[in-house]
């Protein structure tokens, strides 16, 4: 019987599979905002198997630390957190959970663009304040999507997944990757591959699908801001880093791009001061994936893959290392 740690308690239900055949603790939610990797080292005591999240710090201390941990399943396909390399060298595997939360961070990218589009938290704001009290003619006036170009930087899973949205819309779809989509992508979502900064001087709107790396650290500073529309908006679904969040308040303070709508941000669970003062922001506190359908979905995963790996199977689902 194996002893697997979860680091916080996951959706209803989501782990009972594992509850019937190993010892299962499940740990409370951190006091902080995250845990410290001395808090990890202290709950991964006699720990076969780590369950953990993308606010877990998983480094190569805490392998050291704890040299029975055999595996780490993520809760979450992003491994941000887990030094990878350090796993391989003290031989603990890595799983994660790709592909079941595409549908939902996608409809929460479309959910930030229509409320920063149609200012929707305003709008909602000044209901509840009593203050609708006739039908205005300019109250409140928004971007129409509709015939406008949306530019996808990371034509992935899940950016491929808002070029299909963007379809319904009436909408344009461009979009950048390291590596042009496969044809048969770019036909199904009518995506045309350009070069970044044609995207970035072109699009009405920018959304960021892209994984966070040396390559795309602060991929959207103040000159890719400064040759953005000034009537652009910029949705951030993927990782806040991709966006350095100081150049993004000064351009919103300048009107070089309109608005945006964030998941993510660069210091999680900090959001920059100058973000909560802007008017045309909509701030989300990284939803992505949170819908209970995906969440249980991602649940399943991690449970089918330590299954697998404890019952010593050849190929362990979703493994990374
Ligand atoms: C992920 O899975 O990487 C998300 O960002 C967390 O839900």
């Amino acid at each position: 019987m194996a002893h697997i740690v979860a680091t916080r308690p996951l959706i209803e239900g989501g782990l009972s599979g594992l509850r019937e055949d190993h010892a299962l603790t499940v740990c409370d939610p951190p006091e902080g905002s995250t845990r410290s990797v001395d808090e990890l080292i202290a709950l991964a005591d006699g720990a076969d198997v780590l369950l953990s999240v993308l606010a877990d710090p998983i480094t190569e201390r805490l392998f050291e630390a704890r040299p029975g941990l055999r595996m780490v399943a993520q809760y979450a396909v992003g491994t941000d957190n887990i030094d990878l390399t350090a796993a391989e060298a003290h031989d603990v595997a890595v799983t994660h959970t790709p592909g079941v939360l595409t549908d939902a961070t996608a409809d929460l990218t479309w959910a930030l663009l229509l409320a920063v589009a149609r200012h929707v938290p305003a709008a909602d704001r000044y209901v509840r304040d009593g203050r609708f009290e006739r039908w205005e003619t300019t109250l409140m006036l928004g971007t129409e999507l509709s015939r406008k170009t949306i530019g996808i930087i990371g034509m992935g899973r899940i950016g491929t997944a808002v070029a299909r949205r963007a379809l319904g819309f009436g909408m344009d779809v461009v979009y950048h990757n390291r590596t042009r989509a496969n044809p048969t992508i770019e036909r199904q979502v009518s995506a045309r591959y350009v070069e970044l900064d044609e995207l970035l001087a072109t699009s009405d709107v920018v959304s960021l699908h892209c994984p966070h790396n040396a390559d795309s650290h602060h991929l959207i500073g103040a000159e890719a801001l400064a040759s953005m529309k000034s009537s652009a908006l910029l949705v951030n679904t993927a990782r806040g880093p991709v966006v350095d969040e100081e150049a993004l308040v000064q351009a919103l303070a300048d009107g070089e791009i309109a608005g945006a709508g964030l998941d993510v941000f660069e210091d999680e669970p900090d959001v920059h001061p100058g973000l909560l003062e802007q008017d045309r922001v909509v701030l989300a506190p990284h939803l992505g994936s949170a819908t209970t359908d995906t969440r249980m979905r991602m649940a399943q995963m991690c449970v089918a893959s330590i299954q697998a790996f404890l019952e010593g199977a050849d190929s362990v689902p979703h493994r990374l290392v």
